[in-house]
């Protein structure tokens, strides 16, 4: 990744944190941003203290006017725009009945919009840069059902479409735009679901062939994987990241 420059959002915890980290120790000049500024300030620090470069960003992905600033100064600082990675997202758990609409309303906004909204700011840089790599993040639950998840789940499985659409949009511009899919790795996201209901931590231990969870860093390979140029050859599809899950 020497020379790159990748924009990640949700860089300031869980998954999108230690990707940005993996991301620097590659080479990446990275700008981490997040709508929580000192979650992004302490990745960005971090990786600044261990010699690679980085910096924080205060973004908010549902707000075209943040993006915006937020891409332009990234641009600024670092010359140029090569990858990103579209990683914020939230969930809440819940049946249809139970979910309050705002709950829908604001999934949607963060997970689905949210990643339009990136990739509509971030596309022309690309262009500009001769093409690069989206990843935006993706689930199992783009695939598959999870008890109480249905509008975690309905915008997962959008962005299946999604990107799959917009990397025949740009294919010809060299940008390459691939979901990674994770299964359950215990980030700040997942730990609250865990403490919202009893038991369901060992309910999907139970269900991975691996008989394990995910550890952040083997997403964040993935994701290294789908900006590098080794797959230069890759675009349009999904890179499920969850130890056999999917198969099971
Ligand atoms: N952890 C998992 O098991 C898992 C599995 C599959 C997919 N994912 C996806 O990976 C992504 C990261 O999840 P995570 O588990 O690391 O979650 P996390 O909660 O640890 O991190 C998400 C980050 O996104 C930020 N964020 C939320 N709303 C934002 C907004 N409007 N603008 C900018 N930043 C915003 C949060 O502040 C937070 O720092 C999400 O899209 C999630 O759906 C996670």
């Amino acid at each position: 990744m020497n020379g790159r420059s990748v924009f990640v959002t949700g860089g300031g915890s869980g998954l999108g944190a230690t990707t940005a980290q993996r991301l620097a120790i590659e080479g990446a000049r990275v700008v981490v941003g997040d709508l929580d500024f000192s979650a992004a300030q302490k990745v960005a620090n971090a990786i600044n203290a261990d010699g690679y470069i980085a910096y924080a960003q205060e973004v908010d992905v549902t707000c075209h006017e943040s993006l915006e600033a937020v891409v332009q100064k990234s641009v600024e600082r670092f010359g140029k725009l090569d990858g990103v990675f579209a990683c914020a997202g939230i969930t809440t758990n819940g049946t249809v009945v139970d979910m309050p609409e705002s709950d829908w309303d604001r999934i949607m906004q963060v997970n689905l919009k949210g990643v339009f909204l990136t990739c509509k700011q971030t596309i022309p840089f690309l262009e500009r840069a001769g093409g690069g790599s989206i990843v935006p993040a993706g689930s199992i639950t783009s695939f598959t059902g999870v008890s109480k998840s249905c509008a975690y789940a309905a915008s997962k499985a959008a962005l299946v479409s999604f990107s799959r659409n917009m990397a025949l949009d740009y294919a010809k511009s060299s940008i390459r735009v691939n979901l990674v899919c994770p299964g359950h790795c215990e980030t700040p996201l997942v730990q609250e679901l865990f403490r919202n209901t009893q038991g369901l931590r060992e309910s999907l231990i139970a269900r991975y062939p691996m008989g394990r969870l995910s550890d952040e860093r083997e997403i964040a390979n993935a994701v290294l994987f789908l900006l590098s140029d080794e797959s230069s050859f890759v675009t349009g599809t999904e890179l499920v990241v969850d130890g056999g899950f999917l198969a099971a």
